[in-house]
């Protein structure tokens, strides 16, 4: 099968960084199914994995954690899925990715593709929407039907990936957003995503909420960067409040006052967190995918496609990690075909 590989870390404007490559086809077992992947979408995680080190790998390692396509071929203990339906799914970190003709991937963690949309509308969404999902329906104290009744959300980046599907669920849940962004065509986005408010991150916060009648906000989900909007977001959040944090800080955040204080939650998320630890209830992450499905179906929500390339393969690859290094791109960007 085809797929794009690396063997070494290297910078992406390196031709070696991500190069095509003919590997063998995987035979599904267990709780496998076999995909032939239709479409892909890229993350920041990709570039993260991809980034410049020393360490080489012996066999040819395939990265890409989204993905839309067709069950080939089922394990023995798989009941969800038969050979011919349509998934979507991110996958689990600890196994090769999606950037390959055929991958496996554990039934529990796949969803049933959303029938309204396409191969690559499709593949833009799961990775962003478990993030966003668990955030704020697992680990934060609220829930999609009503769960923000009345409360105030900021949304942190609200045109990236995970920011675009945060607000519309948000939104679901019955919460006022104000997502914030920096130029007019993602401030556009967000409010095409349903934001009720956009303020802009290169200023700050306080004053620009102050001026659309917020004092203080109930909640807070820090979608871009956790140590620069650690002590504003501190003195933001309403006694009681929670935030959420899905970025690795880097350097040491200070839990105590204001945080202590007010009582406010700080909650984590890690996506790859179920799969990777083979959790007992690792197959939420299938039951949100369907979920999201339904509400994608019936006109709730709606995609966060923004722009494709075709074919997959390793120039096209190595354009969109491009475009996410220079983290500027809005929604989310995908390849499809072979
Ligand atoms: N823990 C997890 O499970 C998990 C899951 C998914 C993603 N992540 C991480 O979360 C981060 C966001 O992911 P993503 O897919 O949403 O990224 P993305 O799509 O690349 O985000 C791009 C957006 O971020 C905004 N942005 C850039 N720098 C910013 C800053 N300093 N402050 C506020 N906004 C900024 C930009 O808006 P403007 O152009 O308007 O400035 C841009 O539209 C990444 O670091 C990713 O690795 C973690």
């Amino acid at each position: 099968m085809k797929a794009v590989a690396l063997t070494r870390y290297l910078p992406i404007d390196d031709p070696q960084s991500l190069a095509d490559v003919e590997l063998d086809t995987p035979t599904a077992t267990g709780h496998d199914i076999l995909v032939r992947v239709e479409a892909v979408s890229v993350n920041p995680v990709d570039t993260k994995v991809r980034s410049p080190k020393p360490q080489v790998e012996a066999q040819p390692k395939v990265l890409g954690y989204d993905a839309a396509g067709v069950v080939e071929a089922v394990g023995d203990a798989v009941t969800r899925f038969k050979p011919g339906d349509t998934v979507y799914y991110a996958g689990d970190i600890t196994r090769p990715g999606s950037n390959a003709q055929f991958q496996l991937v554990d039934e529990r963690i796949a969803g049933r593709k959303p029938a309204s949309l396409d191969f690559a509308q499709a593949a833009a969404l799961p990775l962003t929407t478990i993030t966003a999902w668990e955030l704020l329906f697992d680990r934060m104290p609220y829930a999609i039907d009503g769960g923000g009744n009345g409360k105030s959300l900021l949304v942190i980046a609200g045109a990236g990936g995970v920011g675009s599907i945060a607000i519309q669920l948000a939104k679901r849940a019955g919460f006022t957003v104000i997502a914030t962004a920096s130029r007019q065509d993602t401030i556009d986005w967000c409010k095409r995503m349903g934001a009720d408010h956009v303020i802009n991150h290169r200023e700050p916060l306080g004053p620009q909420l102050k001026a659309l009648g917020f004092d203080t906000i109930d909640a807070a989900l820090n979608l871009a960067d956790t140590d620069r909007y650690w002590t504003e977001l501190g003195e933001l959040l309403a006694p009681l409040g929670h935030v959420g944090l899905i970025v690795e800080p880097r350097g040491e955040l200070r839990i105590g006052d204001p945080y202590k204080a007010k009582s406010i939650g700080i909650h984590w998320e890690m996506m790859f967190a179920r799969p990777r630890f083979r959790t007992a209830d690792m197959g939420e992450q299938g039951a949100i995918l369907d979920r999201v499905a339904d509400l994608i179906d019936a006109g709730t929500l709606r995609g966060t496609l923004s722009d494709t390339l075709s074919p997959i393969n390793a120039a096209n690859l190595r354009e969109a990690h491009r475009r996410l290094e220079s983290g500027t791109t809005i929604g989310k960007l995908v390849l499809a075909g072979w």
